[in-house]
């Protein structure tokens, strides 16, 4: 394909700037939606392209990945894209084998306390080079059309897979480290977000216009751990994301979506962050809304199964809560393989039929 574009120079003239808008506070003429897995099972068009090429075949080749991007921007009327791939890319490039299952991804040989000193920090950066081209060659394709999102696992939710070895009930093996061995939790935590950093930075610099933080599993921990093991990492995260971006001349906005950790809203805002994700669990009525900060979410995936009268009602009721100034409409959490495209076409167009002025 054209390599010959893949230069982080020269982008297109962004032409939808909602979302941007609504992070600076501004009121945009609609309000902006995206959501999360929005590229992801339920299209038809993506389950074509998994019968050919594996989970992690599509992230590593930025051509493949650049076109499961544009999926649901080609079909919906989306105000933002987030680019294809997965939070386990990290855990690969400290060296760890991660394998796509039926039942969502897992680890061969999960992380110990004896395989800790194993991970390769060493070069984690160029070996998520491939993430870098998929987001520039992305820019280039979108056009303009909408902004690009790149995304990143927080350093406790990486923590989570790394140990548990896949998705767990309980997390009660990655949990053990936080109460039983403190040292090695936090050197792991502490390695896990010097990348992220620059993980972080390298994507603004292959031209993401947004940043998001996926920390999924904050819902396992209370606000008297998280302050020890989560708040920390992702304030620091935040600051030096921002120092280092600030020398390259660039300002890239980033949502932290700490999931179910509605126990520290406000601690969380506290962060630097520009936008805060919260899941479908938060009454918007009764959340203590910081007034610099932008929301995102909340809508329960679950509500995409209603017939279309109530996802309407359900969808008109979420945006009466938030109001239109600072607010990114999204669902709680990702959206699953069995939902309907007439549904997220509701969605959409009941969120964009909304007079915000
Ligand atoms: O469209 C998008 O949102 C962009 C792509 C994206 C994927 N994963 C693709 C994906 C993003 C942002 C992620 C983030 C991610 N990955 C998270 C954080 C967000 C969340 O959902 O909590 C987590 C925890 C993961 C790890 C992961 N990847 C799990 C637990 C699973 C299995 C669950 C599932 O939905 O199957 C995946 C697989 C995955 N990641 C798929 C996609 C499209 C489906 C796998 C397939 O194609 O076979």
């Amino acid at each position: 394909y054209e390599t010959g574009i893949l230069t982080s120079k020269h982008f297109p003239v962004l032409k939808n700037d909602r979302l941007l808008k609504a992070i600076k506070g501004e009121i945009p003429d609609k309000l902006p939606i995206w959501i999360m897995r929005q590229a992801g099972r339920y299209l038809p068009e993506f389950r074509e392209i998994r019968k050919k090429f594996g989970f992690f075949e599509i992230c590593q080749e930025p051509y493949l990945a650049c076109n499961v991007t544009l999926m649901p921007i080609q079909r919906f009327d989306f105000d933002a894209a987030i680019i294809f791939s997965d939070i386990l890319v990290i855990p690969q490039a400290l060296k760890m084998t991660v394998e796509m299952g039926d039942k969502g991804p897992f680890f061969p040989e999960p992380l110990t306390l004896e395989t800790l000193c194993k991970l390769d920090a060493n070069g984690a950066i160029s070996r998520l080079d491939y993430v870098g081209k998929a987001i520039t060659l992305t820019r280039h394709k979108l056009e303009g059309k909408v902004p690009l999102l790149g995304f990143s696992g927080a350093p406790w939710t990486l923590m989570c897979f790394m140990i548990e070895g896949g998705g767990s009930k309980t997390q009660s093996k990655a949990k053990k480290w936080l109460y039983a061995h403190k040292n090695e939790a936090h050197k792991l935590l502490t390695l896990l977000a010097d990348v992220i950093i620059d993980y972080l930075v390298m994507q603004a610099e292959a031209g993401a216009q947004v940043l998001q933080l996926f920390d999924t599993s904050a819902e396992y921990l209370n606000k008297t751990i998280y302050k020890v093991y989560g708040l920390p990492y992702l304030k620091r995260i935040r600051q030096e994301v921002r120092d280092k971006l600030i020398k390259l001349n660039l300002d890239v906005p980033i949502v932290l979506f700490a999931k179910g950790a509605s126990f520290c809203l406000d601690e969380q805002a506290e962060l630097g962050y520009e936008v805060l994700g919260v899941d479908w669990t938060v009454n918007i009525e009764e959340m203590k809304r910081n007034p610099n900060i932008t929301y995102q979410g909340n809508l329960d995936p679950c509500a995409l199964y209603a017939p279309k009268e109530d996802l309407e009602s359900y969808v008109k009721d979420m945006i009466n809560k938030f109001g239109v100034q600072r607010y990114i409409v999204n669902l709680g959490h990702g959206i699953y393989p069995d939902m309907e495209i007439e549904s997220v076409q509701t969605f959409i167009d009941t969120v964009h039929k909304i007079k915000t002025k």
